[in-house]
């Protein structure tokens, strides 16, 4: 206690042995620009931290989780397993509910949804169907009161991750954990917003942290082990090295099992 209060596709709970040998000894603020559910946040508890996710569903989750916890255990008890709540839930616009309700709906489409999926159609409508639980926990009270708490004094940001982690000073740490690139054409990229991200995005992300290494920021970046990019981080000098992890990001369980991520440092 506490961990992540979502599930979120690419959640690193799996990695987080592996990883904190990799972290650096000390660091003045901890930074977390695309945080999903934060598994590496809530494993590692950093005091002075700026989290950010692109996703305003979520980062209003976070939110609400750190500054009205009562009100939103509250709202959460009002829903229930069933698949024409779900629907109904479902369909209501986000941005016309009050906060407290709009975390509460997150947090429950989440938790009864499929696979805990965030996925949006064009318009930007979320669209995952029902999901087939037993008694799924909807309203998990004590986490959700020890993640308020350590979120408490944390700066919560919404914002492109460029944007997100531009005033980090020398000293800072910052790991990222960017939606992956596809390993394959023919592999499935989960649209995590309307928009996604692109190979674009990858080098725009490569050079925000080639700026950043030269004012002596330490980074830590997580990414698939996919065609091309492991070149943009070598010829840069830093450490690259192959680390074995197991997705299920597929619902086939033919296309799960052994793939390998990257891990960047600069330090
Ligand atoms: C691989 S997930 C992070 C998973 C996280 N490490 C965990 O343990 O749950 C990537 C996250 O990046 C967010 N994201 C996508 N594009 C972004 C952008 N341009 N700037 C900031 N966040 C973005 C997505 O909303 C998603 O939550």
């Amino acid at each position: 206690m506490p961990r992540p209060f979502v599930k979120w596709v690419g959640g690193k709970s799996q990695l987080i042995k592996r990883y904190s040998s990799l972290l650096p000894k000390t660091w003045a603020r901890y930074y977390e620009p695309f945080v999903g559910g934060g598994a590496m946040y809530f494993h590692f508890k950093p005091e002075r931290a700026v989290l950010n996710d692109v996703n305003l569903e979520l980062a209003n989750a976070y939110t609400v989780v750190r500054d009205r916890v009562d009100e939103l255990i509250e709202a959460l008890h009002t829903h229930v397993y069933d698949k024409d709540h779900y629907y109904g839930i479902r369909d209501q616009s986000p941005e016309d509910l009050p906060e407290v309700d709009r975390a509460a709906r997150t947090i429950f489409l989440n938790r009864t949804g499929f696979n805990g999926l965030y996925r949006v159609n064009k318009k930007g409508l979320f669209n995952v169907p029902f999901g087939r639980y037993t008694d799924p926990t909807i309203c998990d009270e004590r986490n959700l009161r020890a993640c308020s708490e350590l979120l408490q004094g944390v700066e919560f940001r919404s914002a492109d991750f460029e944007r997100a982690i531009r005033d980090a000073q020398r000293g800072d740490f910052i790991y990222l954990d960017p939606p992956y690139a596809p390993v394959s054409p023919t592999s499935d990229f989960t649209a995590y917003a309307a928009g996604g991200f692109d190979f674009n995005d990858q080098l725009r992300l490569r050079d925000t942290l080639v700026k950043l290494g030269r004012r002596g920021v330490q980074f830590m970046l997580s990414n698939s082990d996919a065609v091309g990019l492991r070149a943009l981080y070598e010829k840069q000098g830093w450490d690259v090295q192959r680390v074995r992890a197991s997705r299920s990001i597929n619902s086939k369980s033919s296309r799960r099992g052994k793939v390998y991520e990257l891990v960047v440092r600069n330090y």
